[in-house]
């Protein structure tokens, strides 16, 4: 059986040799940072199981060590507060709070982040600690300050960050406010996702500071974005290539809801194929359109539902071709989502890295190409 070191070795090897390690810095932090320390024990998916459910896998267990050196994200909490040694005989059902993120993004962020040692730098999210124990080992204690928001994740973070032998700042709040008191801040790195840039990061990193975070809502689509700050409150950045998604921060979770139920609304031929919201990018468009929507459906049958305003649009295959649109509610949400759409496809249909951002102090905007093409403004 392979030992600890062996498996971190064989990863780091692996992560260079796909191009995701370029500088031997974090090569070295990959190799000697032991991710188990930090996971613990994690969840492992039912496979076909709906709704999904999760088994602890435990140290212990044969696959414990091997599973913590794949790269793959590892689930450490359910529902805010289940965690693997409470569930003592078979799985439970739940929807993942906490997690270590899988190694290949976080080490790709850091490096996409382009923080360097002398800098201070600002992580929302610590989670299991294993991103933040990283940062420590290339950038120094001194310059890496982290916040998590939940008590308990924080806690258990902390004991493994000083097992592993590194002391940065942590801090227990609501990453959305920031940290007044270590600023000026020369990155922010967030490995949970915004619906839009808090304002007071935009106040917390000085200008010429970087913010690297995903950016998404409650449609559950996600762009990661790169924003360079150009002044107090303000800031500007592109989305960059890849398809990364992180649980959202909790302050801009969707408000909880009752269970769907469909109503009868105005029927009209649809004037897009709705199975164009279905796809990575076209459901981030969608979700420009209408931040409020939660989707759901899938190809031609898609549903948009707005719980703050009670609306709803649904689609389906229309009797003699084409497609029908129901919508109910103040909010005509498919109304919205149809002009962005076709602007969208007029523009190639590309992927987010087409897609930029441009945050004042009283806009924040996604637009396509250049700052003057079509955009939508966040919901701030
Ligand atoms: C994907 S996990 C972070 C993974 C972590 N970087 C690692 O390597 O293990 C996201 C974390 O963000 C935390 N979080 C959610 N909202 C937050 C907020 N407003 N401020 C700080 N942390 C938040 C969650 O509790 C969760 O632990």
């Amino acid at each position: 059986m392979n030992t600890s070191a062996q498996l971190r070795a064989a990863l780091a090897a692996s992560l260079t040799r796909d191009g995701t390690l370029t500088d031997p810095h974090w090569r070295g932090a990959a190799e000697t940072v032991p991710r188990e320390l930090f996971t613990g024990n994690y969840f492992e998916q039912v496979p076909g199981s709906v709704p999904t459910r999760y088994r602890p896998v435990r140290q212990g267990d044969s696959e414990w060590l091997q599973g913590i050196y794949t790269d793959r994200t590892l689930i450490t909490q359910l529902d805010g507060n289940i965690r693997p040694n409470d569930v003592t005989d078979g799985t439970v059902a739940g929807s993942p709070s906490s997690s270590s993120t899988l190694p290949s993004l976080v080490l790709r962020m850091w490096r996409q982040l382009d923080a360097r040692p002398g800098q201070q730098v600002l992580e929302i999210g610590t989670g299991t600690g294993y991103s933040t124990a990283l940062g420590a080992h290339r950038l120094g204690d001194d310059n890496l300050t982290s916040i998590e928001y939940d008590p308990v994740v924080g806690d258990a973070a902390a004991a493994a960050v000083k097992a592993a032998g590194y002391a940065p700042r942590l801090i227990i709040g609501d990453g959305l406010r920031g940290d007044p008191e270590g600023q000026p801040y020369d990155r922010l790195i967030a490995t949970c996702s915004v619906r839009y840039i808090p304002i007071p990061w935009l106040h917390q990193v000085a200008p010429g500071g970087k913010i690297l975070v995903t950016l998404s809502g409650w449609g559950y689509a996600s762009g990661l974005a790169l924003l360079t700050v150009t002044g107090p409150g303000a800031a500007t950045g592109r989305f960059l290539p890849g398809y990364t998604s992180f649980m959202m921060a909790r302050p801009h979770d969707r408000p909880p809801r009752p269970t769907l139920v469909l109503l009868p609304g105005e029927e009209r031929p649809s004037r897009i194929d709705p199975a164009a919201i279905g796809t990575w990018t076209g459901s981030w468009v969608a979700q420009l359109a209408a931040p409020s929507a939660e989707r759901m459906g899938a190809g031609a049958e898609q549903i948009l539902w707005d719980v703050s305003s009670g609306s709803q649009a649904r689609t389906a295959p229309g009797p003699d071709g084409g497609w029908t649109v129901v919508q109910r509610g103040p909010v005509r949400l498919w109304d919205h989502v149809e002009p962005a759409v076709r602007s969208w496809q007029a523009a190639g249909e590309p992927h987010q890295e087409a897609f930029g951002i441009t945050v004042s102090a009283s806009r924040q905007r996604v637009w396509i190409g250049t700052e003057d093409g079509p955009g939508w403004d966040l919901p701030i």
